[in-house]
């Protein structure tokens, strides 16, 4: 899929395809040294980190196992409550486990703060955070984030995993919507 399938739908492409994939191939070279010698399993949150697993774990030299969460933040609007449900759990134990939580964007940061204590309440021997795009307000929350692909202006982005009403996702860049699209 490109831009022209979209017909007017997009109006901005703030992160195209080929950097994407080019930074991801960065991102799983930095992995792949800081996990040498180690099993590592990668947790993707569904559903927006779909696509950043399946192309991370592509672009990664050794191999890892893969599990899935899925996490609904409790209240209404478009902005977290930082009060996280767990809709699907984890299949694997994480105890004396080395994991790496993969997301596809950090807004407030709020989700991910909660998974990160929940994941680690678990006995792990280690969780970092992997995330394809971080908004500027994430800068407010103290969570160390260990890999981030981008930096994306505070504006709602499509594309790569990130959906509007469940569209978008397997757009292969990430961009804005034409404002038509809300209406
Ligand atoms: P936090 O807790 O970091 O929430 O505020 C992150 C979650 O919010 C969603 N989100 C977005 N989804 N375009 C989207 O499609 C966006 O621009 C956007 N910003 C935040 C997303 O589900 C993410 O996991
Ligand atoms: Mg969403």
């Amino acid at each position: 899929m490109d831009q022209q399938d979209l017909g007017t739908d997009i109006e901005k492409v703030l992160v195209a395809e080929a950097q994407i994939k080019h930074r991801l191939t960065e991102l799983a070279a930095d992995i792949d040294r800081d996990y040498a010698g180690e099993d590592l399993l990668i947790v993707g949150v569904l559903k927006g980190a779909v696509m950043v697993m399946a192309d991370l774990a592509r672009a990664l030299h050794s191999p890892v196992r893969m599990d899935w969460m899925a996490v609904s933040s409790y209240g209404s609007g478009t902005k977290s409550s930082g009060v996280v449900r767990i809709l699907k759990d984890l299949d694997t134990d994480l105890k004396d486990q080395h994991v790496l939580i993969v997301e596809d964007i950090i807004d407030s940061g709020l989700t991910l703060s909660w998974l990160l204590a929940n994941l680690k309440s678990r006995g792990a021997a280690s969780v970092e955070i992997c995330t394809m795009l971080r908004k500027p307000e994430a800068a407010k929350v103290e969570i160390d984030v260990r890999y981030v692909g981008f930096e994306v202006p505070n504006e709602f982005v499509v594309g790569y995993g990130l959906d509007y009403a469940e569209k978008y996702r397997n757009v292969p860049f990430v961009a804005t919507l034409a404002p038509h699209v809300y209406s």
